[in-house]
């Protein structure tokens, strides 16, 4: 099939590479030319495992090109919009300036029995707005929905073996669902499950996914906090809990909590969606998954400040990790970050450092002292926080820590064995696991 794919940031660089390796003839049009002709050589401009690689072979296929221009839409016979879809400013709502920008920009070119698909993750409501619009600018073409439930870290596996595929459409479009099992055809007839239904649930099925994973963290957070103060140990507790199938063990991960370009804006941009709506009780809750969530920043700073005897001014504090989870170079709302920032601002001396993130760290926060390697970090440092767990942080036994001028350490994602470090010697503290005193 010939498919534009228009925004070509994470979502669309991914969704368009995977089309065109699954066999499609594919163009990606992204009104930020750098990107474009970036993409176009071969050079994604996110770090994500496995997309340099099918870029590059899909590419030389001669079956996927990257253009600036949105006429390179016309002919093409499914339009996927996969645009950002920021919280705004001042409200924590979504901003659809881009997305209205993509449909302005692809209507002149779209062809009575063109499907546009949404990508991006909008308000309820969305979906149909633009469908009445395309219809009622081009008759006998449509919008339907089909969400993204992509991993950053994990995108290209995701894409190709996605845990089930969701189509909305409009009542009177009996083709969409036709068309997108055709453009899916590899991955649907791998027994991937399709739900299709109405446009305003396939947009709900979205946040209402990211919602459910950004509770179940915040309340094993909580649950944190409860451990903390009873002398108990949560990672234990999220294990014994997790055994239940019906609760299951992923995202019970207790610590430092969600960041990222997706959880909290998708929180925030839902609760005031369903707000507006009138469905109050949505918004509270969600309100408080995110106060759940904010609050383990602080609790992460507190840590460290005890750890320094009270005082963070003066103190020489590294900083493990600057990305906002690990396998990724995102540092769009990094929990890590808040806190590298914030124990500056408090006057410590933060080194901060990351396998991947490091230079996007630099851009974003360029206040902060971040270098290249975990020895430079630690030299000399009177506290390390491991705040984003990469694999390598994993491995990390007190030994190669050896340039330290105290042995403290706060492993802020509950990611290292508490009894290698305490028996080597180290001040040991992880959110939500007993403090030593306690624990005698
Ligand atoms: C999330 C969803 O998982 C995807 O399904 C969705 O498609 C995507 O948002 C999106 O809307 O585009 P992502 O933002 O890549 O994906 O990251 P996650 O793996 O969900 O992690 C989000 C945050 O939660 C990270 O900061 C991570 O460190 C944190 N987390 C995760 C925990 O604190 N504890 C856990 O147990 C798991």
């Amino acid at each position: 099939m010939l498919i534009s794919v228009i925004g070509c940031g994470y979502l669309g660089a991914v969704h368009a590479t995977c089309l065109a390796h699954l066999g499609h003839t594919v163009v990606g049009i992204d009104s930020d030319r750098e990107l474009a002709a970036r993409l176009d050589s071969g050079r994604p401009s996110v770090y994500e495992p496995e997309l340099e690689s099918l870029l590059t072979a899909t590419l030389a296929t001669g079956r996927l090109r990257f253009t600036a221009d949105p006429s390179a839409a016309a002919g093409a016979e499914v339009h996927f919009l996969c645009v950002g879809t920021p919280q705004l400013p001042d409200r924590p709502a979504a901003d659809l300036a881009a997305l209205d920008s993509a449909v302005d920009a692809l209507l002149p070119y779209l062809t009575p029995g063109d499907l546009v698909v949404g990508k991006s993750t909008v308000p309820v409501g969305t979906a149909e707005r633009l469908n009445d619009r395309i219809a009622a600018a081009v008759p006998g073409a449509s919008c339907a929905w089909n969400p993204e439930f992509l991993r950053e870290g994990h995108a290209v596996a995701d894409t190709l073996r996605p845990d089930r595929l969701v189509y909305g459409s409009a009542p009177d479009d009996e083709r969409a669902t036709a068309i997108l099992n055709r453009v899916y055809a590899s991955v649907v007839a791998a027994g991937t499950p399709v739900i299709a239904t109405d446009l305003a649930t396939a947009e709900l099925v979205k946040v209402a996914a990211n919602s459910f994973l950004a509770t179940k963290i915040s309340f094993i957070n909580a649950m944190a906090e409860v451990c903390e103060a009873a002398g108990a140990d949560v990672t234990v507790l999220a294990d014994a809990i997790g055994h239940d199938e019906r609760i299951g063990r992923q995202f019970l991960g207790a610590g430092l909590g969600f960041g990222g370009g997706c959880l909290p804006k998708d929180i925030r941009a839902f609760g005031a969606r369903a707000a507006e709506l009138g469905a109050d009780r949505v918004a509270d809750l969600l309100a408080r998954v995110d106060e759940i969530n904010l609050a383990r920043r602080d609790h992460l700073t507190r840590l460290a400040t005890e750890a320094c005897e009270g005082s963070v001014i003066g103190r020489r504090i590294a900083i493990l990790g600057a990305a906002f989870k690990p396998n990724s170079d995102d540092v769009r709302d990094s929990p890590a970050l808040a806190v590298a920032l914030d124990l500056q601002r408090r006057g410590a001396h933060v080194r901060v450092t990351d396998p991947q993130a490091g230079d996007n760290a630099r851009k974003r926060s360029p206040e902060l002292t971040v270098v290249d390697s975990v020895a430079e970090a630690v030299d000399d440092a009177e506290a390390v926080l491991l705040l984003t767990e990469w694999q390598q942080y994993r491995d990390l036994r007190p030994a190669d820590l050896t340039g330290v001028r105290r042995p403290v350490i706060i492993d802020g994602r509950n990611a290292l064995d508490p009894t290698t470090w305490r028996e080597a010697g180290w001040h040991y503290r992880a959110p939500g696991r007993p403090s030593p005193t306690r624990q005698r």
